[in-house]
């Protein structure tokens, strides 16, 4: 017994060894050794580890990557020198100002590394001995928010660094959300009906301030750094403290270069001007810093930023064309999007003839008129918006664009909901797109995955009234299908196949699937892990839908009004009728020594997630709840336990133990 508890410790040190050398080959370097499945079981093996040690809880293990359920409200940390900002110029001219100044205070020519400015939410990193202590924004530049339990997710970020680091440490760069993703955000929030983010910038500093880091997991980041503040080396340059941060696990970008003449510095801005493009993240500017640190001693700060640094601006590239009408979407929740369509015209490399205008207070905003001459513009953001009006070039008599009454498509009266800025069509059953959105909604990947069925195949199904509703996909036989233009023998049959195959996705996925509003997959998955089966959570009022991680009042309104409609409980039914995974799989216990008792969690504890304590819990047959009731047994209390659970627990008898106290009982039960 005792030579497995060992060895079972020992892998743990060397699975985090390895998991975390892995990261960095796959994440920094970019080139990993391993695939990705044996990644991810390694990664599971050391998650179950852990679980059953929790005595060897470390908050950066690369099993925390994953987040935690904490609702943190950010507490603020004082920065141990401000975080500047950099003064900004726009043309060669104010460049030339700059090379000029820095060289003449330092009485030589000097070398300027030329850096991309990336356009995210700047960051300071701090390390401790080789851990990632803390995490902060640049808030005031003087005060930050803490959001080191959200930027531990990152996996750019190292949690552990290699080498031969510095034991006091802080890193600044800048937190991203690359475009592909940010899209796919975009995509994944539309399709739930939560308002889509302006640019990635917003993106990055909003996934930041997420109060639940395991959602801030989720969300597509990276970081890039780009200056070194230690005192225990004497770097002579600042190439040589990138390049030594290199060697300790850091990002720095390889597009960075030091340029010894002014004409080298137009040279990299006139490249990357047209390059950024290409780049899979948006970039706004050009950083021009010097690069001998005796000489930025020398030339020092001004209050808002240093002399030894300028930022060169991109100009946001422009195009002015005639807007043609406004057309009005409506999206698979009923949302309504006006949209911009202009005569075609050329812009920062693409054709561009729409542009999103997102809602009403946009087209107020802009006084927009039919035939108007409207100036777009590509800003680092590749996605064009219309920024402005040539009022002047406005023709007499011409028309304001007006937002419609009614529902573009069916003819619906629109409806706005309180407090939002959308307005809806209302029309759920019987408004096409709304139809077709939800039909492709059910078969998308990380929903029913049934690739066989794209848009256009089943836009084809809707028309032909082979596909009326989600339950309508298990009827549809290959001969159906073969009536229709655009499918074969071959691939009739793989549809129909794949269709087949859905029926296993397990439960949270179909809930997903489904297509209730604001219920993402990650909703989905809290309330298939709270409530085990549909018929809990048909039969569940909003306030025990309340009670589950996560959800707040607007998700468990929109599930109650979703399962009161007879409609949806038939449409479950057939579902359900079809061999779809109505209720979650049993787990296999790890013992039963918890069995029949019912657990409360609260407050934060040092040696475990609260997600991993529930996991255990639950693993030794313990029931976990949100609130205490009269059934509750114990409640396991960490830091900064409520006093309102305090005195409920109290008032009601309920035992309150720690977590060490909860350790005893599952080994001596
Ligand atoms: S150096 C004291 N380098 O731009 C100046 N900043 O407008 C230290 N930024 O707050 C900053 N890319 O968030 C530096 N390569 C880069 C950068 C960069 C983006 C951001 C940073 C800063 C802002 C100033």
């Amino acid at each position: 017994m005792e030579s497995t508890q060992v060895s079972e410790k020992e892998r743990i040190i060397y699975l985090r060894e390895f998991l975390h050398e892995q990261n960095h080959k796959y994440y920094v370097l970019n080139s990993p050794v391993i695939s990705d499945m044996e990644f991810d079981q390694l990664m599971h093996e050391l998650q179950a580890l852990e679980a059953a040690h929790p005595e060897m809880a470390d908050v950066n293990s690369p099993t925390q990557r994953v987040g935690s359920d904490v609702n943190a409200s950010f507490s603020q940390v004082r920065h141990n020198r401000p975080m500047l900002s950099l003064g900004n110029t726009y043309s060669r001219q104010e460049v030339a100002d700059f090379y000029n100044r820095v060289c003449s205070d330092a009485g030589r020519s000097l070398d300027i590394s030329c850096e991309l400015k990336f356009d995210g939410t700047s960051i300071s990193l701090i390390y401790e001995d080789g851990q990632l202590v803390r995490a902060a924004t640049r808030g005031d530049g003087v005060v930050g928010d803490d959001v080191t339990r959200n930027v531990r997710t990152i996996p750019t970020v190292p949690l552990r660094l290699k080498g031969d680091y510095p034991q006091t440490l802080e890193m600044r760069g800048e937190i991203l959300m690359p475009i592909a993703g940010f899209e796919e955000l975009n995509k994944q929030r539309a399709d739930i009906g939560e308002p889509a983010f302006a640019n990635p910038r917003n993106a990055a500093a909003g996934s930041l301030k997420l109060q639940n880091s395991s959602l801030a997991a989720e969300r597509p980041l990276m970081c890039m750094l780009y200056y070194v503040l230690t005192d225990e080396r004497d770097f002579q340059t600042h190439y040589e403290s990138l390049e030594a941060a290199k060697e300790w696990g850091f990002v720095i970008s390889p597009n960075y270069k030091i340029c010894h003449s002014l004409e080298e510095i137009y040279a990299f801005i006139d490249e990357w001007d047209v390059k950024r493009h290409d780049l899979p993240y948006d970039i706004d500017g050009i950083v021009l810093k010097v690069n001998d640190l005796a000489v930025r001693e020398e030339l020092g700060l001004t209050a808002k930023s240093p002399r030894w640094a300028v930022a060169y601006k991109f100009k946001a590239e422009q195009a002015h064309s005639r807007l043609l009408e406004v057309t009005f979407q409506v999206g698979r929740t009923g949302v309504v999007t006006p949209v911009a369509n202009m005569e075609p015209v050329q812009l920062a490399g693409t054709v561009v003839k729409r542009a999103s205008l997102h809602n009403l207070g946009i087209i107020r905003d802009l006084d927009l008129h039919v035939d108007d001459t409207v100036v777009i513009e590509k800003g680092g953001e590749i996605i064009p918006k219309i920024v402005g009006v040539d009022v002047e070039k406005r023709i007499d008599g011409a028309r304001p664009v007006e937002f419609p009454s009614v529902c573009p498509v069916c003819g619906a009266t629109l409806v706005r909901i309180e407090g939002e800025a959308a307005y809806y069509c209302p029309n759920y059953n019987g408004c096409a797109p709304q139809i077709v959105g939800r039909l492709t909604h059910f078969v998308e990947r990380g929903a029913m995955d049934i690739e066989q069925l794209g848009d256009e195949k089943i836009e084809l199904l809707f028309r032909h009234g082979l596909l009326k509703d989600i339950a309508d996909f298990y009827t549809l036989t290959a001969e159906e299908l073969l009536s229709l233009p655009g499918f074969q023998l071959k691939s009739a049959n793989k549809a129909i196949e794949a269709i087949a195959e859905s029926k296993k996705q397990p439960f949270e996925r179909v809930l997903f699937a489904i297509g209730i509003r604001y219920v993402g997959a990650t909703v989905a998955k809290r309330l298939a892990s709270a409530f085990k089966n549909i018929d809990n959570l048909i039969a569940a009022p909003v306030e025990q839908l309340k009670a589950a991680q996560d959800i707040g009042e607007v998700i468990a309104q929109s599930v109650r009004t979703f399962f009161d409609k007879e409609e949806n409980i038939q449409l479950i039914n057939r579902l359900r009728d079809a061999g779809l995974q109505m209720s979650m799989k049993e787990q296999v216990l790890a013992s039963d020594s918890l069995s029949g008792k019912q657990f409360v969690v609260s407050g934060v504890f040092d040696a475990i997630s609260r997600d991993d304590l529930k996991a255990l819990l639950a693993s030794h047959g313990g029931k976990v709840v949100n609130s205490i009731s009269g059934k509750t047994d114990y409640v396991v209390a960490g830091a900064n336990m409520g006093p309102a659970k305090l005195e409920k627990a109290q008032k009601l008898g309920v035992s309150i133990i720690g977590y060490d106290d909860l350790l005893k009982m599952i080994e001596t039960e």
